[in-house]
């Protein structure tokens, strides 16, 4: 769909860059370009600034900063140029981006540890795409020093130590106001740490031709607000209940109503005919309280439960399930039914403990990094030091849809990565994922397609934490909270 940005990986992007140049565009055009579109991404956020710190590495993105450089000095602001390596060492095109900002008469200082960074802005092109392991000695000092200074920074293509296939960390990374990046967009700008190192991030396509893209398939593609208006369309004025989905949400162990409580609210609010839940019977009366319109009912050993799945068009079981005899029951009767699931929580740390080769092509697997690297049987660090190899490796090897939550949340099935970009830290809160497990119920019920439905689920419960946060700010924030805000977003 139109709405989606395609994002890239670091070799993909050095392919389209390679095909450029093949094309007729010299390499060092292609530089002057780049650092072109940078300093008007500089000079459209800080108009008024007269004076910047640049601080250039040893590639080619150091090279982008050199010409940089040149270009706000000949716009009249006070240049302070700081590189790592000595000039005359630098190669190619890095080496003529330097000459030309000297010859400009932008002087050069190399970096010391004393170095104090003068400029009213900094600007970051120290380390771009051609990262290749932990960040140490001077650059890591000097990242250090950006990041204790008070000025706001712009990083060029990628904050200086970002990973841009991973968005992990490599040890110390600059934290940018901004990052302006190139030619393609980057999917480890959108995922793993990189929402708390790249500030606002501005794409520039730098006009590479259509044809350059040919054969180079996106590694994921970035979800967008604008889906929304284009999937919930009016509803037909003779709709009926019957024909708008029935989402059975199945949780609640003795004594862990709560998840189950909040999941089928957040399904009712999501446009479903009719929510039933299926939870221990201390939680009926809470339920019935609550919220009126869910039909509750009690489960006692868990197998009593082995009917009501097949009356729903989808089923959401996980939150509050515990991970006792009562929870597998549960869990054993919803997996036995013929209808689109969605597994969350203690649902996926049972299912990672007793059906270890279970695959299916109808359910949607829910997991945070620690659920995710149970299922995995790897450890939480190594699913976050690769989110989207960890997600679609799940997804290999459990089939259907996969929904890899935390900052820059990843969805991955048949059609491809999709990543998130919004979201806030106010969604670090208890029953944040069992709101997000509802709301899939229920889009799932309504429409059939589980893929489309995970999309739109990670977006609206995003986005609705997003207005929910600007309306009131992100701490206290709830995820009973979301229900009006995604109320909206689904009536655009
Ligand atoms: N610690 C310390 N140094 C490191 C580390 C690390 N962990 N990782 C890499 N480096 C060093 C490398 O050794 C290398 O230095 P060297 O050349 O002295 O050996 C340098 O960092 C390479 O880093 P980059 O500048 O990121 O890599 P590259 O030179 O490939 O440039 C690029 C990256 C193409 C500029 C990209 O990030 C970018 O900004 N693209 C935007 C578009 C653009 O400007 N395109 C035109 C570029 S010109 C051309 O392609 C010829």
């Amino acid at each position: 769909t139109s709405s989606l940005r395609p994002l890239y990986k670091a070799a993909q992007v050095r392919e389209l860059d390679r095909r450029t140049i093949a094309g007729g565009i010299d390499g060092f055009a292609l530089m002057q370009r780049a650092a072109s579109s940078a300093w008007h991404s500089f000079r459209s956020r800080w108009p008024q600034a007269r004076s910047v710190t640049v601080l250039c590495g040893s590639g080619n993105n150091g090279g982008d900063g050199h010409v940089l450089a040149a270009l706000a000095m000949q716009s009249g602001l006070k240049v302070q140029r700081i590189s790592l390596k000595p000039l005359e060492e630098l190669k190619d095109d890095a080496y003529r981006a330097a000459q030309l900002a000297s010859q400009a008469g932008v002087s050069c200082e190399e970096w010391h540890p004393a170095t104090v960074l003068s400029g009213e802005v900094v600007v970051d092109a120290l380390l771009g795409t051609g990262l290749n392991g932990e960040v140490s000695g001077r650059y890591r000092r000097t990242i250090e020093a950006i990041n204790a200074a008070p000025q706001p920074v712009l990083s060029i293509d990628i904050p200086s130590g970002l990973a841009a296939d991973t968005g992990a960390v490599l040890g110390v990374a600059v934290e940018a106001a901004c990052t302006v990046t190139f030619i393609g967009d980057k999917i480890g700008l959108h995922t793993g740490d990189a929402p708390a190192y790249t500030g606002e991030i501005d794409f520039r396509p730098l006009s590479v031709k259509a044809q350059a893209f040919f054969d180079i398939p996106p590694t994921a593609w970035r979800l967008d607000d604008a889906l929304l208006g284009e999937a919930f369309t009016p509803r037909s004025r003779t709709s009926h209940k019957g024909r708008m989905g029935h989402v059975l949400v199945m949780g609640g162990a003795p004594g862990f109503g709560g998840a189950a409580l909040l999941a089928s609210q957040a399904a009712a609010r999501l446009g479903a005919g009719k929510v039933s839940l299926a939870t221990a019977a201390d939680h009926i009366t809470a339920s019935l309280v609550r919220c009126p319109e869910v039909m509750a009912h009690a489960v006692r050993g868990g197998a009593d439960a082995s009917e009501l799945p097949h009356q729903a068009d989808a089923v959401v079981v996980g939150p509050g399930l515990g991970q006792a005899a009562w929870g597998q029951a549960v869990l054993q009767s919803a997996l036995q039914a013929s209808v689109p699931l969605v597994v969350d929580a203690d649902g996926l740390t049972l299912l990672a403990r007793h059906w270890p080769d279970m695959r299916r092509d109808d359910w949607v697997l829910t997991p945070h990094p620690g659920e995710a690297a149970r299922l995995l049987g790897c450890t939480v660090e190594e699913v976050q030091a690769d989110r989207p190899e960890a997600v679609q490796a799940l997804q290999r090897a459990r089939g259907g849809v996969v929904i890899l939550k935390g900052a820059g949340s990843l969805v991955a099935g048949p059609g491809g990565l999709m990543v998130c970009p919004y979201g806030n830290p106010g969604m670090a809160s208890g029953g944040m994922g069992d709101a997000l497990s509802g709301m899939l119920g229920a889009l799932i019920a309504q429409r059939g397609d589980i893929e489309t439905s995970a999309w739109l689920g990670t977006l609206v419960h995003a986005l609705a934490a997003d207005r929910a946060a600007a309306a009131c700010g992100e701490r206290g924030l709830l995820a009973s909270d979301l229900a009006s805000y995604a109320r909206e977003l689904i009536n655009p």
